[in-house]
């Protein structure tokens, strides 16, 4: 067991984009769990989206990382030493609170267990997690998504867009997806999504959805905010439900105003629903949701990309990866050896 470890401290509170220099890499004592703690040796870490808002200077929904702190994250870890009865040495947890380090001390009633049988371990940070739960309350409780639904999914190549059109082609929808590139659409079609915008090359993208969907969007899943929000603004069906699940778009100029071309008139006339969306709103329901996605995912029903980088060196790196579309599939950090494999 080493008594050092390397973990990830925020240097700077980025402006604009962030960059490598707004993190530094250090090396400090593994921590000693204490009473009702344990310790774990972390496996894979996740890499979101919602890290540019915790890294801002600005007040956010949850509280954000100050100068010098160990950088917060979720994955999933082994648990090393246990001072609580309810886990063991050998057990896989996940939390929201694997922070950018080799081992972590967690309050054991902070951790969720997870069951390997369900999945791959990883997956608990991708379809059997965060995304994949994003995905399946955004549409089928948020956006009160029916049969038949005409259904816009931005980010649709990304962690939560993958699993999310998927859901949508299992409950009879159809999903259509928005992505940087021509090779993600086409994998995004492979996957159940009926057509595809490449918002990159699109010269009108107004007309690019209207011409994908003559009908207007009855259920739009807004991961990006920016452009592609204004253009399905413009193309709503009757009674369409907007949720606004995030705003990946906006993370080189998260500290700025949001001023884009408002819409209240076309909500208006389609008498639209705009709902915001958090997925921890929805924790009570959690795990029949797990269940019923492991088993679309047993049944081949439902399948899954995750595109995984190696070594805690490569933490920010994957992140900025994340901002700026590089990733194909759910974008994960192998820290260490996964036990189950
Ligand atoms: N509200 C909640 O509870 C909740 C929970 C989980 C996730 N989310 C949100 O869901 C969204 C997707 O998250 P994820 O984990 O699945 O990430 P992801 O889709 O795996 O990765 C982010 C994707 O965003 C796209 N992107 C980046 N910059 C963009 C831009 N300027 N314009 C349009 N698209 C851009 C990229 O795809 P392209 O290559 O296609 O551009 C990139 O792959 C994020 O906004 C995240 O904050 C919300």
């Amino acid at each position: 067991m080493p008594t050092e470890m390397k973990r990830w401290v925020l240097a700077a509170h980025p402006t604009g984009m962030p960059a490598l220099e707004n993190w530094s890499l250090e090396t400090a004592p593994v921590p000693e769990p204490g009473p009702g703690e344990v310790l774990t040796r972390a496996v894979y870490l996740s890499v979101d989206p919602y890290m540019r808002g915790r890294i801002s200077a600005r007040a956010n929904y949850a509280a954000g990382v100050r100068i010098g702190d160990v950088m917060h994250g979720g994955g999933v870890g082994v648990v090393v030493e246990s001072n609580d009865p309810s886990l063991q040495p050998g057990d896989i947890v996940e939390s929201m609170r694997f922070d950018w380090q080799e081992f972590n001390v967690q309050k054991a009633a902070d951790l969720r267990k997870v069951n390997p049988e369900l999945g791959p371990i990883h997956s608990a940070l991708s379809y059997l997690g965060m995304p994949g739960l994003t995905a399946y309350f955004t549409l089928l409780a948020a956006g009160e998504m029916q049969e038949g639904d005409d259904v816009l999914i931005s980010a649709a190549s990304g962690a939560v867009g993958q699993i999310a059109g998927q859901i949508a082609a299992i409950r009879g929808a159809r999903p259509v997806a928005v992505a940087s590139s021509d090779e993600k659409l086409e994998w995004c079609k492979s996957l159940g999504y009926a057509d595809g915008i490449n918002y990159r090359t699109a010269t009108n993208l107004v007309e690019a959805v209207a011409e994908a969907f003559p009908n207007g969007v009855d259920v739009f899943l807004d991961n990006t905010a920016g452009p592609i929000h204004d253009a399905v603004m413009q193309n709503l069906a009757l009674h369409a439900r907007i949720v606004i699940c995030g705003t990946v778009s906006l993370a080189g100029k998260f500290d700025e105003p949001d001023i884009g071309e408002r819409f209240l008139r076309n909500i208006m006339v389609a008498r639209a629903t705009v709902r915001g969306f958090l997925v921890f709103d929805y924790a009570d329901d959690a795990e029949a949701a797990r269940l019923e996605i492991s088993n679309w995912a047993k049944d081949g029903k439902l399948r899954h990309k995750e595109d995984i980088m190696t070594g805690i060196e490569n933490m920010p790196a994957a992140f900025l990866r994340l901002l700026k579309g590089e990733n194909f599939g759910k974008q994960l950090v192998h820290i260490s050896d996964d036990p189950t494999v």
